[in-house]
């Protein structure tokens, strides 16, 4: 079936100066049509980071956005 969303392997390393940040560590999800999700955690649990990555605000490090 035709995914809406998918990521593959996404990963997030962002640089704090010199020191490596890491966010988002591999995460595979598919979010199929009619799907309604929402993304839940504590602050700092790399939900925005994950966002920005599906709406292609940001580019990540590793991995691959798909859309449609
Ligand atoms: N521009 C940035 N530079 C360095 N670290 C960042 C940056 N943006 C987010 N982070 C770090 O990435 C992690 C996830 O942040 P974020 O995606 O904003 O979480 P949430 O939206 O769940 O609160 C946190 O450890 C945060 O400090
Ligand atoms: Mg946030």
């Amino acid at each position: 079936m035709m995914l809406v969303v998918e990521t593959i392997n996404l990963r997030k390393t962002y640089m704090l100066g010199k020191i490596p940040v890491q966010a988002l560590r591999g995460v595979n999800l598919r979010v199929y049509p009619k799907d309604f999700i929402a993304i839940l955690g504590p602050s700092g649990s790399d939900k925005s980071t994950l966002l920005n990555l599906i709406g292609t605000l940001d580019k990540p490090t590793e991995g691959k956005v798909i859309i449609d």
